[in-house]
């Protein structure tokens, strides 16, 4: 087996003479039923990242040492559907029990349709329509995340209307000091502003919402993070908001949502490593809560990037002076360039040859083709198979109209391959 595939891969092997195999199955036999390019989950993968959760949290239990020090927090985990939308995929997630959290009335569709029930949904948005909320009432959705002043009145009206006491929680834009991302810019797109106590003042004045019980608070606030010590002031903003708020109010929050963003497993066992940091440093703060709401994570990228693969032919090979580009028959209308897209290359059958560095692109008209830059290829030639890894998340999910027809997504498991929807 080439070197680069040592690493943390089980679902993937090599055949010296054959190729590539992943979940039992030939890379050939795959492409032999669907000619590349196709995108292939492995739900070997899939289940052993699940496994991967509750043993995070054990694995910390083991670590800090006598339980009566430090009460183990109540962790409950929930899958950010807006990563894959793949049908098998989601069955999958939803039987390992992991919650489900939503973003709109078509992922509610997709998430019942998986086998969620709406109590073990979240849903959290930046902006609820009155019909979105008029379905999170009515269904009975588990957890709900209200973004904004007029969002609360429509829940209250809305719960008042159904004669119902209604939970919700409220989503926090952190004031985290230098630390910037998409979900905590100084913007304030995402949750109520918490400068200046703005949000604490809000949360002690919730009497004239009469249908309404404050019973979480909530904040996303990372992509794609691999460095421990970032959390640890988010999570310290969080804990102590929840304590502030049982000092002024006596209100005990049901739960704690941390949100996501933690790197997949892609590469190394660093991202369990990380979430188990990530509880560990979680552990510490519940400790000084007074009360134990239970802490929820609602991790995407961990779940499923790692556990999809694209399958895809080299259409041209170009050997320019200034670089050298190999272009794949598999494109960005699925390989979604987003800045935080980490796609590795393969070469699916192993060749004698010079390794050379390459960048590697799509085969449309578009400058945000690039798949990725620098990478290593021994041997390869026009018409040869790659495998494209970590393509399992925001992928399926945002793929385009843009340039090429969707390719097939299937799942392989112990053998078998199925098409999802
Ligand atoms: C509110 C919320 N929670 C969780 C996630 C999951 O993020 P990731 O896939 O990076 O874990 C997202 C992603 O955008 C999100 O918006």
């Amino acid at each position: 087996m080439p070197d680069h595939l040592r690493i943390h891969r089980p679902h993937l092997s090599y055949h010296y003479n054959e190729g590539l195999i992943i979940e039992d199955m030939l890379y050939s036999r795959i492409l032999a039923k669907y000619p590349a390019p196709v995108l292939v989950y492995s739900a070997g993968k899939l289940r052993d990242n699940l496994k991967s959760l509750k043993a995070a949290v054990k694995g910390v239990a083991g670590r800090i040492g006598s339980p009566s020090d430090f009460p183990p927090p109540k962790f409950k985990f929930a899958y950010c559907l807006k990563a894959c939308y793949a049908s098998e995929v989601l069955k999958t997630i939803s039987k390992s029990g992991v919650h489900v959290e939503v973003m709109s009335q078509k992922e509610f569709r997709l998430a019942r349709k998986a086998g969620w029930k709406p109590g073990q949904m979240i849903w959290n948005s930046p902006g609820k329509s009155a019909a979105d909320l008029e379905l999170i009432v009515k269904e009975g959705v588990g957890q709900v995340n209200v973004d904004c002043l007029s969002e609360l009145e429509d829940l209250d009206r809305i719960a008042g209307r159904h004669k119902r006491k209604v939970k919700f929680g409220i989503r926090l834009h952190p004031n985290l000091k230098g630390r910037t991302s998409a979900f905590i810019d100084d913007r304030n797109r995402f949750g109520f502003d918490t400068r200046r106590g703005a949000a604490l003042k809000l949360c002690e004045d919730l009497t004239r919402f009469r249908n309404l019980r404050l019973s979480g608070i909530h904040a996303h606030a990372f992509i794609r993070e691999s460095n421990w010590r970032r959390f640890r002031p988010y999570v310290a903003f969080m804990f102590d908001f929840a304590a502030k708020l049982y000092a002024h109010t006596d209100i005990r929050l049901d739960y704690i949502n941390l949100g996501g963003g933690i790197d997949s497993r892609y590469r190394s066992r660093k991202a369990d490593i990380l979430l188990q940091t990530f509880i560990h440093v979680i552990r510490l703060k519940y400790a000084g809560l007074p009360y134990q709401p239970t802490v929820f994570l609602e991790l995407g990228r961990y779940i499923t990037a790692d556990t999809g693969f694209g399958l895809a032919r080299i259409v041209r090979i170009k050997k320019g002076k200034e670089a050298k580009w190999v272009i794949l028959d598999m494109a960005s209308n699925i390989l979604i360039p987003l800045n935080s897209a980490d796609f590795g290359v393969i070469p699916a059958q192993y060749k004698r040859g010079r390794a050379l560095r390459y960048h590697v692109g799509d085969n449309l008209s578009s400058y945000a083709g690039v798949i990725t830059r620098d990478c290593v290829l021994k041997g390869v030639a026009e018409g040869d198979c790659v495998l494209i890894e970590n393509c399992g998340a925001y992928t399926q999910s945002m793929a385009s109209q843009f340039g090429h027809e969707i390719p097939p997504v299937l799942v392989a498991d112990k053998g078998n391959l199925k098409v999802c929807r």
